[in-house]
């Protein structure tokens, strides 16, 4: 009688485990199709404002090369297209802050003008540093329109070190790493161009965000 119960009570326990495990794998699946979903979703978004609609009829999310930029940072290049030719392309940029690197999408057309900078992530101070933010401010709309000579090289600088962009009150750094980093940006397609643009380079893995 006691045996029975116990054996009872084993296979109440086993049905138990082998249930909450078949809920964990469920849901544990769910998850990671969900972040996919939304990294695929944040990508769409950051590049929808770097790459303007109306220089392509593809999509750049999924039209990408995969190289590495003078860092040695692996990255994805995103291309626009117009009637299979090449209008623009987007890809990460890094910048070194107050508090660490600091992430950006950077998007220039074939001529190698920006068509739009944002910031993907970033540790620096809230209230100082973080008006690099489109949602915080005005100053990285700045920067569209803008190539590597306008303004001339020795002007890609913050106001304080010479240059004609603003730094903040009572920081510097912060926009200075940033003003760096696009000016970087612009010489990696000014010495790139040809691979980033060409239709037949390898294309990139999909990959989540970091
Ligand atoms: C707690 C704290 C947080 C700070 N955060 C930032 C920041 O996020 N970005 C920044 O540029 N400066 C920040 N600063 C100010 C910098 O230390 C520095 O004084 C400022 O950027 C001016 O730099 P400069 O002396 O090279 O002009 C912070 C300072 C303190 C004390």
């Amino acid at each position: 009688m006691k045996q029975q119960s116990m054996l009872t009570h084993g296979m109440i326990l086993g049905a138990f485990c082998l249930g909450f495990g078949l809920l964990l794998a469920v849901t544990n699946s769910l998850t990671a199709q969900d972040i996919a979903a939304r990294a695929l979703e944040d990508r769409q978004n950051s590049l929808s404002q770097v790459i303007p609609d109306s220089i392509h009829d593809n999509n750049p999310v999924t039209d990408t090369v995969a190289m590495k930029d003078g860092q040695g940072n692996e990255i994805t290049v995103y291309r626009a297209t117009k009637n299979g030719n090449v209008t623009g392309v987007a890809y990460e940029i890094f910048g070194s802050g107050y508090g660490g690197k600091i992430k950006l999408m950077l998007g220039v057309d074939a001529q190698g003008k920006i068509l739009g900078v944002r910031v993907l992530a970033h540790k620096e101070t809230p209230g100082l540093g973080d008006k690099i933010e489109v949602k915080k401010g005005d100053w990285i709309l700045r920067f569209t329109g803008l190539s590597l000579d306008n303004p001339l090289p020795d002007k890609w600088k913050v106001k304080k070190d010479g240059g004609q962009f603003d730094q903040f009150a009572g920081a510097t750094i912060t926009p200075r790493g940033v003003v760096r980093a696009i000016r970087e940006g612009l010489d990696f397609f000014a010495a790139n161009k040809a691979h980033m643009m060409d239709l037949n380079a390898p294309k990139a893995p999909m990959k989540e965000e970091h």
